[in-house]
């Protein structure tokens, strides 16, 4: 039930598109620009559009917002094609280049992070020559339910945009569409429970891909990461366990997935260190992920930390895994672990594939505390998937707000955040008349709340009586992590001969 609506007289009739979609569109055929408006259920990602409708990925164009010393870009390369940064570097004279951070993204774009579309006014542009092989590109519009096509060779008339050849095709990208079983790898730190967090950006996914039945998914308790930060070794076990717990409590199905403690499959590790050896260590270093770890930690920045996205990525290449379920917060450990399969299969031939991040719609869980993401290491951040409702209300009544009505709905902070949960939890009419609420008569916090808190404890309770049920019978948990090591261990083994072969040790 998606209608493709060509650019006519009478769109703006049409009462399901988005009026910022069509405001854009206007402004495209101000430009001279031909498009044509798509609409579809929501959608996250490029590969989940562009599968929606049968497509390739060489069929979608895609934006992406970088900054390069203090400005900021857009480049716009197909859906198929990876960029090279140090040719963008070159021609825009950068010394430094990297993509946006999700709150940079929103405040330059206005947009929700996963919609950008290719023209967005004031920002240089950079179109990758690529797209001129294609006659028309589907590409984002600025919401979740709509996609345009472009007509490519009309790009060239946005303003400010120049182009050049800047991508390689990645043909990896592509291999997901065709015949064999494809394999997804997640994995979660034992270092707290999980919190709504983790469920709504990563075991949602998970649960999604063990259903569909057409993957092969190896689910881990990722234990070797959880220790890179404090911890305590006298507890750890049943730490560990109570995460496994929470994992399948929140449903994942040991029939439809392997299931695994990292550590007990000891090819990770040996992986980590030969992929170790062919990665700079300026590219670690420049990592978000490592540079907060050390702030957050100032007494307890180690060498395993330093080793960290290698240790990820060697969990993901162990497997030759090429779809993985996890939150925003990964996408640069994901980009590290591209790096590293591209460059080894440079140096010793093709080997892995390059994975890509299956997205959810909860993949950027704010904190409850209106400044930045839920978090396990931030005190009063987070809702655990074992709250009961008592907890949750307490834990929601920390929420900062305000007067609860005003003319602009905010767009960050402990509001914005409230009403991203309510979105979550209680679908967009929901979240809908709050904010109709907060432009009108006004929001009185305390029903929100409550409200709020039921919605969350509805969707936890069976996820609390399911993990009950595997609290109350350890063996089975035992036989299941068993299993899924064994399973697990026959293809890491496979793997660390071939890379041992490759690189001279056999
Ligand atoms: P970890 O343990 O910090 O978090 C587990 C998963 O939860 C997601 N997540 C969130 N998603 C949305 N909103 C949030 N506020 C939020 N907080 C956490 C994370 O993105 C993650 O998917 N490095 C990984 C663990 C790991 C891993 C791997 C994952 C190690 N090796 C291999 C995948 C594949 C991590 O720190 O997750």
């Amino acid at each position: 039930n998606n209608t493709i609506i060509n650019k006519g007289e009478n769109m703006s009739q049409d009462k399901n598109i988005d009026p910022q979609v069509l405001e854009y569109s206007e402004k495209l055929t101000r430009l001279g620009i031909k498009h044509e408006i798509i609409t579809h259920p929501e959608l996250k990602n490029a590969r989940q559009t562009l599968g929606y409708f049968n497509l390739t990925m060489s069929d979608g164009v895609a934006t992406l917002l970088m900054k390069g010393n203090d400005k900021f870009i857009a480049i716009v390369r197909r859906d198929d094609c990876q960029l090279n940064l140090d040719k963008i570097k070159e021609i825009f004279g950068f010394n430094s280049l990297r993509m946006a951070t999700p709150e940079e993204f929103v405040e330059i774009t206005k947009l929700p992070v996963g919609t950008a579309r290719p023209y967005l006014p004031g920002v240089s542009t950079l179109l990758d020559q690529r797209l001129f092989e294609k006659e028309s590109l589907i590409g984002g519009s600025g919401s979740f339910n709509c996609s345009i096509k472009y007509q490519t060779s009309d790009l060239k008339k946005i303003p400010g945009s120049k182009a050049a050849e800047v991508s390689f095709i990645d043909k990896e990208k592509t291999i997901l569409e065709k015949g064999t079983k494809h394999r997804v790898f997640s994995g979660c730190r034992p270092t707290a429970r999980l919190h709504i967090g983790n469920y709504l950006g990563a075991v949602k996914g998970m649960i999604d891909l063990q259903n569909r039945g057409d993957l092969d998914c190896l689910y881990s308790v990722v234990d070797l990461h959880g220790i890179t930060t404090p911890y305590n070794s006298k507890t750890f076990q049943s730490q560990i366990r109570a995460i496994a717990l929470d994992y399948l409590g929140a449903g994942l199905d040991p029939e439809k997935c392997h299931f695994m403690i990292q550590s007990q499959v000891p090819q990770h590790v040996e992986l980590a260190y030969f992929l170790g050896t062919i990665y700079p260590v300026s590219r670690v270093e420049q990592l978000p992920t490592y540079k907060d770890k050390k702030k957050e930690n100032p007494d307890y920045i180690n060498v395993g930390l330093f080793y960290y996205p290698i240790l990820m990525a060697a969990d993901i290449l162990v497997y030759k895994a090429e779809l993985v379920p996890v939150g925003l917060d990964q996408e640069p450990h994901l980009e590290v672990t591209r790096e590293i399969a591209r460059k080894f299969n440079s140096m010793f031939g093709r080997t892995f594939p390059e994975p890509q991040r299956f997205a959810t719609t909860g993949e950027y869980i704010p904190s409850l505390k209106g400044e930045g993401k839920m978090s396990k290491s931030v005190e009063g951040s987070y809702i655990l998937l074992t709250d009961d409702l008592e907890t949750i209300k307490k834990r929601l009544a920390g929420a900062p707000t305000d007067s609860g009505r005003g003319s602009v709905v905010p767009k960050e902070g402990g509001v914005a955040n409230l009403l991203e949960l309510v979105r979550l939890f209680e679908g967009d009419k929901g979240y809908e008349g709050y904010v109709k609420d907060y432009l009108g008569v006004g929001i009185r916090y305390s029903e929100l709340k409550n409200e709020l808190s039921e919605a969350i404890y509805k969707e936890l309770k069976p996820i609390q009586e399911r993990r009950a049920f595997y609290e109350q019978n350890p063996k089975l948990v035992t036989e299941i992590l068993e299993q899924g090591r064994q399973y697990a261990s026959q293809i890491a083994k496979a793997t660390l001969t071939e890379v041992k072969e490759k690189m001279g040790f056999i």
